[in-house]
């Protein structure tokens, strides 16, 4: 099994490690964080910053993957450890359901019980939280991030960097902009604009 560092030692790098654990692709042998939650998560030992990727490198770690939930933070990450010669997987939690005919970026995360449909993309550094659904020829943008229990019909387009918060609902065919905010338990009937922030049933700026 290939090594491979994280990004990220909070909350969301449990997570992560444990979604590498139940897949097997890959062993997750140290965490890079300058302000970690704890010097150990899970087993996994915090190795230091990001300043230590080049030597990883040399040490012939190829992979690594951004465990950060912030989505502007994530992107900039990703970038930052292409730049440094890593090669970015997709993690898919083994409970998780991608259909055949779906395409999932390098980077991004399917949680477990989180479904991705029919001729439904997922861009680099998205995220696919526990138990979210994605229907059909729905596009989710890079370091774009669907939160628990959300149910997107089919075509919705979630643009760049875009947070869809925990148990919401999107009607068929919205397209939610960059960097726009939906608050938990939403109803989105309406497109929503690029950095808009937007709440309730049926959801309205807030
Ligand atoms: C929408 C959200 C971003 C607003 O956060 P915030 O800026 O800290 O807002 P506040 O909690 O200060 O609330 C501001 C107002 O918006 C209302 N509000 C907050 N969240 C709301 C929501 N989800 N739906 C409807 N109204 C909401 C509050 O009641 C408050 O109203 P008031 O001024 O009349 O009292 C946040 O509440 C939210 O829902 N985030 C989603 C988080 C999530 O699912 N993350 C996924 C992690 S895996």
């Amino acid at each position: 099994v290939p090594p491979i560092v994280l990004l990220g030692a909070g909350p969301h790098a449990k997570v992560v490690i444990e979604v590498f654990r139940a897949s097997g692709a890959f062993d997750v042998v140290g965490l890079l964080d300058p302000a970690p939650a704890a010097p150990a998560l899970l087993g996994v030992p915090v190795l230091g910053t990001e300043d230590l990727l080049p030597a990883l490198r040399r040490q012939g770690v190829e992979h690594a993957f951004v465990a950060v939930g912030g989505n502007a933070l994530r992107q900039r990450l990703g970038q930052v450890l292409l730049a440094a010669g890593f090669r970015l997987p997709g993690a898919i939690h083994p409970a998780a359901f991608v259909a055949p005919s779906a395409r999932l970026g390098d980077g991004a995360l399917l949680m477990a019980r989180a479904v991705l449909g029919t001729d439904c993309a997922a861009g680099p550094l998205a995220i696919v939280n526990t138990g979210a659904v994605v229907d059909h020829d729905g596009l989710l943008g890079p370091a774009s991030h669907v939160a628990p229990g959300c149910t997107l019909a089919g075509n919705v387009t979630v643009g760049a960097r875009a947070l869809v918060g925990t148990g919401s609902a999107v009607r068929p065919g919205i397209t939610i902009g960059e960097d726009a905010v939906v608050g938990a338990g939403a109803a989105v009937v309406r497109d929503v604009a690029a950095g808009a922030r937007v709440g309730g049933v049926p959801a309205r700026p807030l």
